[in-house]
């Protein structure tokens, strides 16, 4: 992981207002008081074992466990001789109560159709999806990946890929074919659920397509099966491909949930790193669903007559953890939708709050920025008074638009919980508590209990308060990654060899003198483009891949809506290239990687800088990009007439 730019980061915010909770929200709430938060967290960091043992009583187990944590980090074990489901925790055992017909899942399609599962319906068709993985020869540990849009049969593969035991790997619908072929290799998936497409601002984004094409390079899936969502039309191809409708029509609605080990592995979901191929973060079953199911209390304070809507896609760990396991775990009822914010107009979003009275809403930055982009109009149509608490997640929110978030959609009534979280770390670690933490906007507060963080230099040493530095994790944690698949060396080499002990996050960050945590962004070569993270390298291969591309190097550069916008500089094999070039690496960037790893800039130039040793120096880039007249340290740099000419350029 490069630390080029990790040495000290300046700390440029200043913030000085601050938001408690109403004492009516205190008084309601799961964790009442900072005395309460305060005990439980001293108890997690002296007793950890001692203290999750509690907390594993609110799961179901079918065989209790032996012991709660062995190993230390990174090679952690929780919760050994413990047997245990996840799509058990989430269905089954909500059956036996009312909740039976309450509403698990409340699903709207972008076209305005709209689906309810009950507890009950949403167990019946995972155990009858379940029964269709077995007959098309999926078994325990066998992966699949599901490659779907944001409908109800992505939760219901994912819980029936659970109870059977078989992990899964979920795509981003975003992503392309080629993107889906080198996940399905490194998973060596065996069958990939799908559907023929899914909408998307008023049109099919079409996905049975994109397997085809994938699956001329994976060659371990044996099936495939398609849900008809949009109906367009696709090729099936005999004894491969299968529809789920006729699939499900005769599977048995019985099937007993396997009584799987706390650590056997339930998903593998593919992030970006700072080098090479995506990486393969493998979650484990107890740790995992404990994490998401105390945090979704804990942080959403989720109560049984609440209506909560994340709008995160699936496809990403968010929802993996805040839409389907932790939720549902919980018994709670929770909101799918599978479009855009924006369609068939502005307004979208605050209709369905109002429709389906929300009362916990959980977004991205990116999206908050948008909202305040397209201004108050639109949430001012429709009443918002449902809401009683508001989130946030995926990158750091700007004060202003928090503020916005604040006034205008929580009508300064709703506490504001910004989660800092990653796909490794399975769930929320650092938060406000609704009900306990007078919030700061633009800061992500504190760790929760079980959460023992810290931020240091590059040599590992303790940090000061307000003093910038790299956000590290002291103590293991249930829900961490266990390994990224495949590949145990790269999972030590990338979170545990930079500081001795610690688990590096790869975020800069700073405490003030509150204990409150605010994070500084990526310290490594990942962007984080609307909350989604890439890697500079992998949009770096795509352009090289282009056989009129020598070199590239991605940087990101502040952008309004996105957080970071992608930002390539590019050596061309020939003297120069006409502007229409531009576009076509744009497309084929896109093509490669998916729409989201579109690059906003294409600057072609005839040397990139670099230092003596030949590693481009991104962070000149990221200046240059970013319109900075100074640069940093250029001491180090090679050819100084490199950097002149790419200035002169940007003019
Ligand atoms: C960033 C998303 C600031 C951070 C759950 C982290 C945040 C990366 C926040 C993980 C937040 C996430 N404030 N930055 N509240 N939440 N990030 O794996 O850089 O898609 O390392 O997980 O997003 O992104 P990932």
């Amino acid at each position: 992981m490069s630390t080029e730019s990790s040495g000290s980061i300046e700390n440029v915010l200043h913030e000085g207002r601050k938001f408690p909770p109403s004492t009516d929200f205190a008084s309601n709430a799961n964790i009442a008081s900072e005395a309460e938060y305060q005990q439980m967290w001293d108890r997690a960091k002296d007793d950890p074992a001692g203290f999750w043992g509690e907390m594993a009583e609110n799961l179901d187990w079918f065989r209790p466990y032996d012991s709660v944590l062995d190993g230390q980090m990174p090679e952690t074990k929780w919760f050994l001789g413990g047997k245990i489901n996840a799509s058990y925790n989430c269905l089954d055992r909500h059956l036996d109560s009312w909740r039976k017909n309450k509403a698990a899942i409340i699903w709207e399609g972008e076209p305005g159709d709209t689906r309810v599962l009950r507890y009950q319906d949403l167990h019946r068709e995972v155990c009858k999806f379940a029964n269709v993985l077995k007959k098309l020869g999926v078994e325990t540990g066998d992966r699949v990946t599901l490659y779907m849009p944001m409908i109800p049969e992505l939760a219901i593969a994912m819980l029936a890929c659970a109870r059977i035991g078989a992990p899964h790997s979920i795509i981003f619908g975003g992503f392309s074919a080629d993107a889906v072929a080198d996940r399905n290799n490194d998973a060596q998936a065996k069958l990939v659920v799908t559907a023929d497409g899914g909408w998307r601002r008023g049109k099919e984004v079409p996905l049975k397509a994109a397997v085809d094409e994938s699956l001329e390079r994976s060659p371990s899936v044996e099936k495939v099966v398609v849900v008809r969502r949009t109906g367009q039309e696709v090729d099936m191809v005999p004894d491969r491909d299968y529809w789920w409708h006729e699939m499900m029509e005769g599977a048995s609605a019985e099937c007993e949930p396997e009584q799987l080990d706390a650590e056997h592995p339930l998903f593998i979901l593919y992030t970006s790193g700072s080098t090479g191929k995506p990486k393969g973060v493998l979650h484990t079953t107890g740790g995992y669903l404990l994490g998401t199911t105390m945090t979704s209390k804990w942080v959403f304070d989720l109560k049984d007559d609440d209506t909560y809507w994340c709008t995160a896609d699936i496809g990403w760990v968010t929802g993996h953890s805040y839409i389907v396991y932790g939720p549902l775990s919980n018994g709670a009822t929770t909101i799918m939708y599978e479009g855009a914010p924006n369609w068939p107009d502005e307004g979208r979003f605050w209709q369905m709050v109002e429709k389906y009275q929300v009362n916990i809403f959980y977004t991205a930055p990116t999206a908050i920025r948008a909202f305040v982009k397209w201004g108050d109009n639109w949430p001012n149509q429709y009443d918002l008074s449902s809401l009683r608490l508001l989130g946030t997640v995926g990158e750091p929110i700007n004060p202003e638009a928090w503020m916005w978030y604040h006034r205008v959609i929580g009508q300064e009534a709703c506490p504001i919980v910004d989660t800092w979280w990653q796909t490794e770390t399975g769930g929320i670690m650092l938060s406000p508590l609704p009900g306990v933490t007078a919030t700061k906007p633009g800061s992500c507060t504190k760790p929760l209990p079980g959460v023992v963080p810290d931020i240091v230099t590059k040599e590992g040493a303790s940090l000061g308060d307000n003093e910038g530095g790299l956000l590290v994790m002291r103590q293991p944690w249930p829900s961490m990654l266990r390994t990224l698949y495949g590949d145990h060396d790269r999972f030590l080499q990338v979170y545990f060899s930079e500081i001795e002990g610690c688990y590096f996050a790869g975020d800069g960050a700073r405490r003030d003198e509150d204990g409150y945590y605010w994070i500084m962004g990526r310290v490594d070569d990942v962007l984080n483009v609307s909350g989604h993270r890439l890697s500079t390298m992998e949009v770096e291969s795509a352009l090289v891949s282009h056989e009129l591309v020598a070199e590239a190097a991605v940087v990101g550069f502040p952008h309004d809506l996105k957080g970071e916008g992608i930002c390539c500089f590019v050596t061309l094999t020939s003297a120069d290239g006409p502007e229409e070039l531009k576009d076509e690496l744009k497309a084929h960037v896109r093509k490669q990687i998916g729409a989201i790893a579109t690059p906003d800039m294409i600057r072609f130039t005839n040397a990139l800088p670099k230092t003596r040793s030949g590693k481009i120096m991104r962070r000149l880039l990221r200046d240059i990009a970013a319109g900075r007249e100074e640069v940093g340290d250029t001491t180090t740099l090679e050819d100084f007439t490199v950097l002149a000419r790419l200035r002169e350029h940007n003019e």
